[in-house]
């Protein structure tokens, strides 16, 4: 592995990449499966090292293999923490481990390990346009229904107000802290926590690349989005 440039932007990114990766199969933890021979975690970690805006880089490990991931991204200029038995109490973990200076704070999925670097630049370049929250999203696909306890159909939810959203997402960083003390439930993703204190979440454009791996099938089609794009 050759040696990785120094990270100069003036933006954290944090990688929870503690999962099990249940819903993908056997195989140990997700962010550690490989994907065109490297793991989820490298194919994130490389991809959002190239964004220019990156200056700091925080991964939470699976608490049991923190000095794994640290050979594996040796490479690399991040740290590494152990995460926690939630996503969100490994994003924490990671907020905490991010040095004085960095005002703007970005939360990646590991599991979306083919977001591109642009993807990054374009969340932190809201966050530092004014954005206190920033999220990617894309337009659902899908019709979308309302089912009771039975199954049975409520009604079609009109799906031109709806968004799919994924990461990265970005915060100043002071949203980000103030969002995850005041958090009590459990919540998928660090703006919904956010919007829990009333801070307005911006959208801008997501990628269909930044899909997140969860089931068998996503793996199945990124590797073929990296052999596509390798050609
Ligand atoms: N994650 C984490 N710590 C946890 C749980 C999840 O850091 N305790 C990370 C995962 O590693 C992943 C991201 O949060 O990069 C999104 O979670 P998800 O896609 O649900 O991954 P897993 O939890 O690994 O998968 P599953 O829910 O199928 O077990
Ligand atoms: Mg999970």
């Amino acid at each position: 592995m050759t040696a990785h440039r120094e990270l100069r932007g003036d933006v954290a990114v944090l990688v929870p990449a503690a999962g099990l990766g249940v819903r993908l199969g056997p195989g140990g933890p997700k962010a550690l499966r490989l994907l065109g021979g490297e793991p989820l975690l490298v194919h994130a970690v490389r991809r959002l090292s190239e964004a220019p805006c990156v200056g700091c880089v925080v991964v939470a490990a699976p608490a049991d293999g923190v000095e794994a991931v640290q050979r594996l991204l040796e490479a690399y200029d991040v740290t590494v923490v152990a995460g926690g038995a939630t996503r969100q109490a490994s994003v924490a973990a990671a907020l905490a481990a991010v040095p004085a200076g960095f005002e703007i704070v970005l939360v990646h999925d590991a599991a979306r390990a083919l977001a591109p670097a642009g993807l990054f630049e374009r969340v932190a370049g809201a966050v530092r346009g004014g954005h206190g929250a920033v999220v990617p999203v894309l337009p659902v696909v899908d019709t979308i229904k309302q089912v009771d306890a039975a199954g049975a159909v409520l009604g079609t939810v009109d799906r031109s107000g709806l968004r799919a959203v994924q990461t990265p997402q970005g915060f100043r960083r002071e949203v980000l802290v103030a969002a995850h003390a005041a958090a009590v439930d459990e919540h998928t993703d660090d703006a919904g926590m956010a919007e829990k204190l009333g801070i307005e979440v911006h959208t801008v454009a997501g990628d269909e690349l930044a899909l997140k791996i969860t089931r068998p099938l996503d793996l199945a089609l990124a590797e073929l989005l990296i052999k596509a794009t390798e050609d």
